[in-house]
């Protein structure tokens, strides 16, 4: 038997404790020769010390199947194997690895936690210094196993017998708290002992009480109170159990953190260190008890992706001193993270630590930082080596100023950068015949490393990181490609839809936090507000996950139906705040949103193209009545805009870019009107000099609508203009992330002066969705790639790409090269999928899985540029 079914997985979550679902999807892939094709399988189960099978299930599917047994219980742990018959096999594969899947606290009942804080008096409006807490406990058997379960208000971190509990940051994340708060769970027993034992906690204030938002910012956001919500349960050898939760036993004590903010950084003085507070031997008879409140746990939920976590550490590549204990330092690439410092000198010495993303007049320029200090201090405990990482700030930088250090030098590994984010699988691949090329894809992996932090971020460095909906709206397809995003962005649509108002009205970022007299995040808006509808759909068809659509769907309506009564008859969308097309280069400095092109334009636009896709979503669940209301909204919408923006010479009414690509791509005109658009489109982009005159909504849509008509010459002279504005401009000018301003470092080398520049926002690099789907060619066919389409467009100045991607079904992979007129190309199509192979001289070729080979003449790719990337550092 030749098949290999590989060891299933559960939803969207890879790690397999503490799932929240009764009954989570399964999905296995297979290992097979070419052209093998999936005719059944059998899943079995063991839990209990019982087995059962599903026996042989005729279907041809492998993922997100129903769970076929009896739900999950709380905490219940089980094993699940699968088995394959090809079509016409008699005999089964051989049975996969087991996969462990274990249940988390499913019911509010299962909850005894209190939540448990300090008591002390606090001045809520200050810089509040965290607490720490703790309890021992005397375990009198031997123990077989343990978790614990926990969640804070604040940011928390555990340590059992003096040891950390998990390598988790920023832990548990940020959710709408008041009704999503996060649990994580965690194998404890080898932590624990028989006889005395001791569990202590970290809190600091995080996104519950911490400093958040522009304009000063928002404290106390959830609350004013830290508190910690744990339980630990014990399973002794003897089968019996215990658990152990907070509640009024626990004691507080202030610990070595004085100050700790996301925004500002941590101060930390280390003589302040309780030694062995968390082991059991402490005496805590000085500290105080605790306050203790009861926790409503119908908000506690399971994570369904993964945590934020230390992913690469990055050593300077360049160290400058400069004096009197001060270091200039550059780590060679823009990311999030912290430092780490191991450092010997003497007691109360104090070691400053400042970031910041690019240098002004060789100094760090913390100016586009804002009111986020950034700046981590170090207060030295004395007599040995000493390692400090802060543990609840995060920074978004490249350069690092260190102040105070004691010493002439640097050694390797004294100050060390650790890159923070959720620590999603990477999923796709991209690599061409241009260097520059590729270091702006890898800008775009930095940046969407950078941003995915428990949310999907603006930006990782400045007074802002908020859920700005409209980032990621335009990102998703991109981020879904390169990581497994789907479990952290169904959790996240969730706190969407949590934050929507009844009205339909989509926040412009999520979680809210209030805005000023001149701001309010809580008013639609085209683009962002579209999150709700693109983004479930964009998710839909990368992991064919209907599930999430039926679950993201009455938000999606209640969107579309808001829009429909917001532009009444009319069908055009023509009031209310619009940013339209944010940052399109022409627009001034200090009005981003002034576009070139009408914002009421890209609101119609947008209703449009949301209106479709509910439709088409609609459809999908099977809403049939639904499916044909939007259906004739989408159409009707459609004609309005015609009428109102496309004037009697096929002009529209702003002769400009992102109008055009909108209209294209979006489907609004069509036959000869499109090609028109086309032409003036392509037009438009050779009279600026193939520099961009596009912002958000243009950007991610402007290649697919020059390739869609024909000019695919365009797309890649835009792609490889190298002139301010451009996105190779961004490279050349020594960018390691892409940027939120097109020149965001402007040609003179100096930082834009404007108030908004980030050095680090993924939504400009919406480009590399195009790289993967139409330079290298790979693109879903059908919802989760169960058909792929292989589809390269080589244009001019590049000879070869490359792109690979881990569908649901397992590696995708397409190879091709152009030489004097000669295309080859190999694809590679994994089990249980098909593929569609579209060649430039035109032909179509249907595969199945496995590796296969064309070749087709070509007239389009010279091969024009050789250039060097410039070194990092
Ligand atoms: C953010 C953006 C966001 C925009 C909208 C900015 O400050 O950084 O990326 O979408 O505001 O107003």
């Amino acid at each position: 038997m030749s098949a290999v079914p590989a060891r299933p997985t559960f939803e969207h979550h890879r790690e397999p404790l503490g799932t929240g679902e009764p009954c989570p999807r399964i999905s296995f892939r297979t290992t097979a020769p070419a052209g093998w094709l999936p005719a059944a399988h059998e899943f079995e189960i063991t839990r209990g010390g019982a087995t059962e099978s599903t026996g042989r299930t005729a279907t041809p599917d492998s993922v997100l199947l129903p769970w076929p047994w009896a739900p999950l219980r709380s905490r219940e742990r089980a094993s699940v194997r699968v088995r394959v018959w090809g079509a016409g096999e008699e005999d089964p594969s051989g049975w996969s690895e087991p996969a462990a899947v274990e249940a988390g606290l499913l019911l509010p009942e299962d909850w005894r936690a209190a939540a448990v804080g300090p008591a002390w008096p606090e001045d809520p409006d200050s810089d509040r210094r965290p607490p720490l807490l703790r309890r021992s406990f005397v375990l009198d058997r031997p123990v077989r196993s343990a978790r614990l379960y926990a969640s804070a208000h604040g940011l928390f971190r555990l340590e059992v017998n003096g040891r950390r509990v998990g390598t988790d940051e920023l832990a548990p994340g940020w959710t709408v708290y008041p009704q999503r708060l996060r649990y994580s769970t965690h194998d404890v027993t080898d932590l624990l002992r028989e006889g005395g034992n001791a569990i202590g906690s970290w809190l600091a204030d995080g996104w519950f009480r911490g400093r958040i938002g522009f304009d000063g910012g928002y404290r106390n956001l959830y609350g004013t109170d830290l508190a910690l919500i744990a339980q630990l349960h014990v399973t002794f050898d003897d089968g019996t159990e215990a658990v152990l939760a907070t509640d009024g036993h626990w004691r507080a004590a202030h610990g070595p953190i004085l100050f700790s903010g996301l925004y500002e950084g941590e101060r930390y003085d280390a003589r302040e260190l309780p030694h062995g507070w968390s082991e059991p031997g402490f005496d805590d008879s000085a500290w105080t008890p605790v306050r203790s409140a009861p926790v409503d746990a119908s908000r506690l939920v399971a994570p369904t992706g993964p945590p934020v976590r230390c992913t690469q550490e990055l050593e300077p590549v360049r160290v400058e001193p400069r004096g009197e204990g001060r270091f200039l330092l550059d780590f060679g690439q823009n990311a999030a993270g912290r430092l780490r410092i191991r450092v010997s000198g003497e007691a109360g010495r104090v070691v400053t630590l400042t970031h910041a993303e690019v240098l002004e007049d060789g100094e760090l320029c913390t100016r586009p930082l804002r009111e986020a200090e950034s700046r981590d201090t170090y207060v030295l405990r004395g007599g040995g080596t000493e390692e400090w990482e802060p543990a609840f700030t995060i920074h978004g930088f490249r350069y690092a100023q260190v102040e105070g250090w004691p010493g002439e030098t640097l050694q390797p590994g004294d100050v060390v950068f650790r890159v923070l984010h959720t620590d999603l699988e990477r999923t796709g691949w991209f690599s061409c015949s241009d260097p520059l090329v590729e270091r702006l894809h890898e800008n775009v992996v930095w940046s969407t490393r950078s941003n995915f932090v428990d949310i999907p971020t603006d930006c990782p460095q400045r007074d802002e990181r908020l859920g700005w909906t409209g980032d990621i709206q335009v990102f998703a397809p991109t981020a879904a490609f390169l990581f497994d995003v789907t479990g952290m962005l169904s959790s996240w649509l969730r706190d969407v839809e949590a934050e929507q108002l009844e009205d339909g009205t989509v926040p412009w970022y999520v979680p809210v936090i209030p805005g000023g007299e001149e701001w309010t995040p809580i008013r639609p808006g085209a683009v962002w507000g579209d999150v709700v509808v693109l983004t479930p759909w964009t998710l839909f068809e990368r992991t064919g996950d209907l599930g999430l659509l039926a679950a993201q769907y009455g938000s999606a309506r209640r969107w579309v139906d808001l829009v429909e009564r917001l532009a009444g008859p009319s069908r055009l969308w023509n009031s209310g705040f619009q940013l339209g097309d944010w940052l399109d280069p022409a627009a001034p400095p200090e009005d981003p949103a002034d576009a070139r092109t009408d914002r009421h334009l890209v609101a119609t636009a947008y209703f449009a193209w949301s209106a479709r896709h509910l439709a088409e979503t609609a459809r999908i669940l099977g809403e049939d009545g639904d499916a044909e209301h939007y259906a004739e909204l989408a159409e009707e919408v459609r004609e309005a805009f015609l009428a109102e923006h496309v004037r009697p010479d096929g002009r529209l009414t702003s002769d400009a870019q992102t109008a055009y690509a909108l209209a294209i791509r979006f489907g609004l005109v069509s036959g000869e009107e499109q090609q028109a658009a086309g032409a003036r489109l392509a037009e438009l982009v050779r009279d600026a000099g193939n520099r961009i005159a596009t912002g958000f909504a243009g950007t991610p849509v402007i290649c697919d609508a020059l390739t869609q008509t024909g000019h695919v010459e365009e797309a890649y002279a835009l792609l490889l203009e190298r002139g301010c504005p451009s996105w190779l401009y961004t490279v050349l000018s020594g960018a390691t992330t892409i940027w939120e301003r097109w020149d965001s470092l402007l040609p003179d080398g100096t930082v834009n002066p404007g108030g908004m520049t980030s050095f680090n926002h993924y939504a400009l690099g919406a480009v590399a969705d195009w790289l993967h789907r139409v330079v290298a060619g790979l693109a879903p066919d059908a919802p989760g790639y169960r058909s792929i389409l292989f589809h390269p467009r080589p244009g001019d100045g590049i000879t070869s790409a490359t792109a690979r991607h881990e569908t649901p079904y397992g590696t995708a992979s397409v190879s091709w090269t152009l030489a004097a007129g000669h295309f080859t190309v190999t694809v590679q199509v994994p089990t249980g999928a098909t593929g569609r192979v579209v060649l430039p001289d035109g032909r179509t070729e249907f595969v199945g899985s496995g590796a296969h080979r064309f070749t087709a003449a070509c007239a389009s790719g010279a091969g024009r540029r050789h250039v060097e990337v410039p070194g990092r550092g």
